[in-house]
């Protein structure tokens, strides 16, 4: 009768609802074939970046760090770290005992970064990071000593030595002006001028990465590549010196900061980014660029989870069809409700109150479709992460001539640290990938303050030595 048709209906509607749900969210799983694509390119634009006749123009920059060797438990004093580029600003106080019995001991104060000083003048940012450094020599009573300061500076830097650096260009959410193009280390040290308060020796710069790096290393030597996976997307590891066709020097090794967030600038991961991604470069800061970072990291997932839903829901499949105010704000879905939404420990009620803490008013069938995208989402995030790693770990092996490798990864950033499933999903793509390697990856805890103190008491051994 009429009941049954309308029930064949209802139910003829749902199934097709389904498909093609399931049809959007196909864009976003990455085949094998793909993925071992991708590392195969991420290996392409790595030669790009380290041979002379191509950097200029290579996406993946891979910037020198004048950091040539990890820790050897020597290093020694107290220092004080800046660490800025993160979902935090940082000031810290790290004291470092050699010896037999190795210590490290931190002091830190997170401070905010208000959005009209990371957009402001350069000036205002450079004058509020000093503001924050004297409150935190206040508060550690030590204005009086003019203590080494390694700045960790989360952004790609052109680096001369390993004090002197020029950013390149903002990422992520800075956009500062009069910044760019112009050496960091030298608007720190104005700004210290400027404030006539107190004196620091500037000894470092520090990528993230790199901190993350010498942290873990510190504690397993075997560590030679730092990765971070949060706010940002970035890798940096050993590379031989007579591969850095930029330096001059063919002995040994140096860190190179690969700056692998603009892997794609070029066009080259074109075929795989979906109408959501290019979206979410459209209406970003800096469209155009670090679109690799823009498809796996922390800043940006949820923004793409975002445009989906906007799409499904003007489709009529979400939220009755009424795209909410909420939904039209950029930013909503930060990491930590990612986070929250794939905890495979949350039953969907639980789902639909953080849905519902958003403004998003769901029903039972949303949060599951919400589930769902959220998760296609980060797999594929954690998956092409795992493809640029993959592409590193060979690289190393080959440079050393090896038929197996084994070596570990020091990591931090809220994506990794946070996420319910990205690690384990990264971790197994970096198997799968490169067979040929055995990849540890141990956890940074407080990277990169520490790993910025441990340089920057290397860089003051080493003035000791030329001047000795
Ligand atoms: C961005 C920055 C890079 C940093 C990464 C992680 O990609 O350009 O320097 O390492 O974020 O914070």
């Amino acid at each position: 009768g009429k009941g049954a048709a309308m029930v064949t209906a209802v139910a003829y509607r749902l199934a097709e609802q389904s498909r093609q749900i399931a049809q959007t969210l196909s864009e976003f799983r990455l085949t094998t074939d793909q993925l071992l694509e991708v590392k195969q390119r991420m290996r392409t634009e790595i030669q790009n970046g380290l041979s002379k006749a191509t950097q200029e123009s290579a996406t993946v920059k891979m910037l020198p760090t004048f950091v040539c060797s990890t820790p050897d438990g020597t290093e020694n004093g107290d220092f004080l770290a800046l660490d800025l580029g993160g979902t935090n600003f940082r000031v810290l106080m790290v004291k470092i005992r050699s010896g037999k019995k190795r210590t490290v001991e931190m002091h830190n104060k997170i401070y905010a970064i208000p959005l009209e000083v990371m957009q402001g003048t350069g000036e205002e940012l450079f004058d509020h990071i000093v503001h924050c450094i004297s409150d935190f020599l206040d508060y550690m009573g030590m204005k009086n000593a003019r203590l080494p300061l390694g700045f960790t500076f989360s952004f790609p830097c052109l680096q001369t030595s390993l004090d002197a650096g020029v950013l390149v260009t903002w990422t992520k959410g800075f956009k500062a002006t009069d910044c760019e193009g112009e050496d960091v280390v030298g608007l720190l040290r104005e700004a210290i001028k400027r404030r006539e308060e107190f004196d620091l020796d500037v000894v470092a710069i520090v990528n993230d990465t790199v901190g993350t790096m010498m942290t873990c290393a510190y504690e397993e030597p075997t560590c030679e590549i730092g990765l971070i996976a949060g706010t940002g997307s970035n890798a940096c590891y050993m590379e031989e010196m007579r591969n850095i066709e930029m330096i001059d020097s063919n002995e040994g090794r140096m860190c190179v900061n690969m700056e692998w967030g603009a892997f794609g600038d070029n066009g080259c991961l074109d075929d795989i980014r979906t109408e959501y991604d290019r979206a979410v470069d459209d209406f970003s800061l800096n469209p155009g660029k670090q679109r690799y970072e823009k498809m796996c990291s922390g800043m940006y997932l949820g923004e793409i989870v975002r445009n989906i839903l906007i799409d499904l829901t003007k489709r009529g499949f979400l939220f009755r069809g009424q795209i909410s105010e909420t939904l039209k704000t950029r930013g909503i879905f930060e990491t930590k409700f990612l986070s929250q939404i794939e905890s495979d420990r949350l039953a969907l009620l639980q789902v639909r109150s953080i849905l519902q803490h958003l403004g998003l008013d769901s029903t039972c069938d949303d949060s599951i479709i919400v589930k769902e995208v959220c998760g296609a989402v980060s797999r594929r995030a954690a998956q092409l992460c795992g493809a640029g790693m993959a592409a590193v770990v060979d690289k190393i092996r080959e440079n050393r001539g090896l038929d197996y490798l084994n070596i570990t990864v020091g990591v931090d950033g809220t994506l990794y640290k946070l996420h319910p499933h990205f690690s384990r999903i990264m971790h197994k793509t970096v198997k799968e990938l490169a067979p040929h390697c055995h990849v540890n990856f141990l956890l940074s805890e407080d990277g990169s303050g520490k790993g910025a103190a441990l340089i920057t008491a290397v860089g003051v051994r080493l003035r000791q030595e030329v001047n000795s």
